[in-house]
């Protein structure tokens, strides 16, 4: 009531309605503040109720925050052609209630950190989705309401995948298109599918990966380790950088590897060397060149962050955690053997009964990199 007296509109219809001459605004990251015009002040309580507001949800799709030639922030509107300095979200603020963050170790399901999310209104895409780690995500994400589409060599093997998952929610929007990372082509082609379909994307996991694969060359001539687990991905990332931008707040998860440590890109006189990322059959040792393109992943990352997490697309890159029994191991009957000796006592990809699915190391050691925003 107080805050009602000195606003000194008790008889308005709307409490939320504002006194002459303020103003609501919002910081880049979706913080209301209020500015009096009259007073030449600005303030983070609503000046008749004291009460703080944030932004709820992301700008509508098509829309883009941008900084104006005097720092002031200047939304756009793609679809329509338009500006204004009011902020869409406006319309669905939401009290300012601390909620303590609920910690999560590597125990923690993926179901279980999202339990309670709706993602209805998001679109996740994801690279090798249809086995192992990238399953077990676009499974969960699914399973939360998002509109998943896995992106994957193998239309058979994809829509196999999507079938398990509709299997256990029939409502369950997945889809499967054909991306050949092993192909600048097929990324390229893909790219453009996706843009036809004129949706946003807001979550770009990129998970596919060969491992200790015999030497080969992709038909754009460079080895496929390399070309699979990191230049495709780049592409990728480039191709849909538009909408992403304009998805934001949209983000890029990067699954690199704890492995991308036994290794560097410098050459003996300590400088950055190319050809080490595709190198010559001689010189290739099959899990030298799978730590360096997870080192690419990284280092990939952190850049896409700093260039991009302007316009509000985060980026970030994450270690699943070690040995998880998938087909990552196919290739070379010793990482099979290591792979099955190690097993009894890694995290294993789904539990007895299907119902909780573990995709825990994915969200460790940062759960947020996936599931903190959403
Ligand atoms: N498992 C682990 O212990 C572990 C540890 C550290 C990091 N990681 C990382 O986790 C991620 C997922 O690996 P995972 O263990 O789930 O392996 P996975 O079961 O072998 O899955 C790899 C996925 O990548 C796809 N893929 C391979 N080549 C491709 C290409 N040319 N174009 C498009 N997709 C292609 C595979 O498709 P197909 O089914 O058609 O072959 C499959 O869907 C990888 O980035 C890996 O480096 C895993």
């Amino acid at each position: 009531m107080a805050a009602l007296k000195y606003a000194g509109m008790d008889d308005t219809d709307s409490e939320d309605e504002l006194p002459p001459g303020w103003e609501e605004r919002s910081t880049k990251d979706g913080w209301v503040y209020y500015a009096n015009h009259d007073e030449m002040k600005t303030q983070w309580e609503h000046p008749k109720t004291g009460k703080k507001k944030r932004c709820a949800g992301d700008l509508p799709y098509g829309w883009e925050q941008e900084t104006d030639e005097k720092g002031q922030i200047i939304y756009i509107d793609h679809i329509n052609k338009r500006s204004t300095y009011f902020d869409p979200r406006h319309a669905f603020t939401v009290e300012d209630v601390v909620v303590k963050p609920k910690r999560y170790d590597g125990n923690a399901a993926a179901l279980e950190i999202l339990q309670g999310r709706d993602l209805s209104d998001k679109v996740v895409l994801i690279t090798g989705g249809n086995v192992g780690i990238g399953f077990e995500t676009a499974r969960s994400f699914a399973l939360h309401g998002a509109h998943v589409i896995l992106a994957c060599r193998n239309l058979t093997r994809a829509n196999k995948a999507v079938s398990l998952i509709q299997e256990e929610w029939h409502k369950a929007r997945v889809e499967a298109m054909m991306c050949n990372l092993a192909s600048l082509r097929s990324v390229r082609e893909f790219a453009e599918s996706f843009k036809a379909m004129k949706l946003p994307l807001h979550i770009l996991v990129c998970n596919a990966a060969v491992c200790t694969q015999p030497y080969m060359l992709t038909e754009d001539n460079l080895e496929s380790t390399f070309q699979i687990c990191h230049l495709g991905h780049f592409l990728l990332v480039q191709c849909l950088q538009d909408v992403l931008r304009r998805s934001a707040p949209a983000r890029v998860v990067v699954v690199s590897s704890e492995s991308h440590r036994f290794t560097d890109l410098l050459d003996s006189c300590g400088k950055v060397d190319l050809v080490l990322l595709s190198p010559s059959k001689k010189d290739y040792w099959s899990m030298l060149a799978y730590n360096r393109a997870k080192l690419c992943n990284i280092l990939f990352s952190n850049e896409l962050h700093r260039r991009l997490s302007p316009y509000g697309v985060t980026s970030n890159a994450l270690h699943p955690g070690n040995m998880m029994y998938t087909s990552i191991h196919r290739s070379w009957w010793l990482m099979t053997f290591l792979f099955t000796l190690a097993r009894p006592f890694t995290k294993s990809m789904v539990s007895e009964k299907r119902t909780l699915c573990c995709c825990s190391d994915l969200s460790f050691p940062d759960q947020s990199v996936y599931f903190g925003w959403v």
